[in-house]
C-alpha cells in the first residue's frame, strides 16, 4: 500500500514534470527567478544562528541552490524549488513577496520563527502549486489575505499563533481542497464563514476573543440587532394596537365620567 502510494506519487511528480518543463525551458529567467527568490529571502530575513550560512550565491551550476539548508528542489540538478522548510530556524524580519518568484513551490514552511509584518496580498495568487503553508507560531500581523482562496492545490494552511487581525476572508471558506486550517490564538474577530468542506473544527478557531459563529457560539452582535429588529417589528405590530387600546380606554373613561357625576 506504501510502496503503491510512493510509486503513484514519483508518478504523479514525473508527468508534472514532463508537462512542465517545456512550458519552462524556453525561458531560461524561469531558473533565475527561483535563485532572485530565495537571494531575497536570504536578504530580507535576519539570521542570527547562521542556518542560511550554506545560502552562498554565485555558484551557476544547475541545481546549486538544490543543496542549501531547508531547500528542495524538483530535481536535484535543476534549479527549482519544490519546498521550503525553515521552521524553527530563529529567522526575523518581514515576509518577501518575492517568495512567488519561487513559482512551482509546493510547500513553505516557516513555523516557529520570528516574522513580523503583514502578508503581501497578491503572493499567494501567484503560487498556484502551493500544497502548504505553515506560518504558524510567528509575529505575522494584518489581515489574512482573501487570495489564498486562488490556490486552486491548498490543502494545509496554518496561520495559529500569530497576531493576525479582521476576519477570516470568506472566499478561503470556499477553497476547493482545504483539509487542515488553523488560525488558533491571533486576534481575529466576526463571524466565522461556513467551510465548504465541513471537517474543519472547533480546535481551528480557539483564542480568538472576538470570532464568532459555527464552531464557536453564536455571534451576540448579531443576537443583538436581531434583538433590535425583533424589537421593531413588536413596536410596528402592536402600536396600532396601543393606539386603538389608548383611544378606547380614553373614550371608555370618557364615558364613564359622566356617569360617575
Ligand atoms: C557549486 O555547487 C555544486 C553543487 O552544490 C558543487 O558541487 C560545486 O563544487 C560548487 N562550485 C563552486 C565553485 O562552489
Ligand atoms: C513544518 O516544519 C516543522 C518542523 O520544522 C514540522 O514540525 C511541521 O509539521 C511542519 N508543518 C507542516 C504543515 O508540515
Ligand atoms: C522577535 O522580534 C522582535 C522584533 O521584531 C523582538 O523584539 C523580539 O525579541 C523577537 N523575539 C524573539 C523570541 O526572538
Ligand atoms: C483570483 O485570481 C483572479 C485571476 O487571477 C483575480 O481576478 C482575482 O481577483 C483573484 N481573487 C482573489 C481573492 O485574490
Amino acid at each position: 500500500m506504501m510502496v503503491a502510494k510512493l510509486v503513484c506519487t514519483i508518478f504523479i511528480r514525473t508527468c508534472l514534470w514532463v508537462l512542465l518543463v517545456p512550458s519552462l525551458t524556453p525561458a531560461m529567467e524561469t531558473m533565475e527567478s527561483d535563485i532572485t527568490c530565495l537571494r531575497s529571502l536570504k536578504s530580507q530575513l535576519k539570521d542570527p544562528h547562521a542556518y542560511l550560512s550554506n545560502w552562498v550565491f554565485g555558484n551557476y551550476s544547475d541545481g546549486y541552490i538544490c543543496s542549501f539548508f531547508g531547500v528542495h528542489c524538483w530535481r536535484s540538478n535543476y534549479n527549482k524549488v519544490i519546498s521550503i522548510n525553515l521552521g524553527g530556524s530563529g529567522l526575523e524580519g518581514e515576509f518577501t513577496s518575492d517568495v512567488k518568484l519561487c513559482s512551482l513551490i509546493e510547500s513553505l514552511n516557516l513555523t516557529g520563527n520570528n516574522l513580523s509584518g503583514t502578508l503581501p496580498s497578491d503572493i499567494f495568487s501567484s503560487l498556484p502549486y502551493l500544497v502548504t503553508l505553515d506560518l504558524s507560531n510567528n509575529n505575522l500581523a494584518g489581515k489574512i489575505p482573501s487570495s489564498f482562496s486562488n490556490m486552486s492545490y491548498l490543502n494545509t494552511l496554518l496561520l495559529d499563533h500569530n497576531r493576525f487581525t479582521g476576519r477570516i476572508p470568506s472566499e478561503l471558506a470556499s477553497s476547493p481542497r482545504l483539509k487542515q486550517f488553523s488560525v488558533t490564538h491571533n486576534d481575529l474577530k466576526g463571524l466565522i464563514p461556513e467551510f465548504t468542506n465541513g471537517k474543519i473544527s472547533l480546535s481551528s478557531f480557539e483564542g480568538n476573543p472576538d470570532l464568532c459563529g459555527f464552531p464557536l457560539d453564536p455571534c451576540s452582535d448579531s443576537f443583538y440587532s436581531m434583538a433590535i429588529i425583533a424589537a421593531n417589528i413588536a413596536a410596528a405590530a402592536f402600536f396600532p394596537v396601543g393606539v386603538c387600546y389608548g383611544w378606547l380606554y380614553d373614550s371608555h373613561k370618557q364615558r364613564q365620567r359622566p356617569r360617575r357625576r
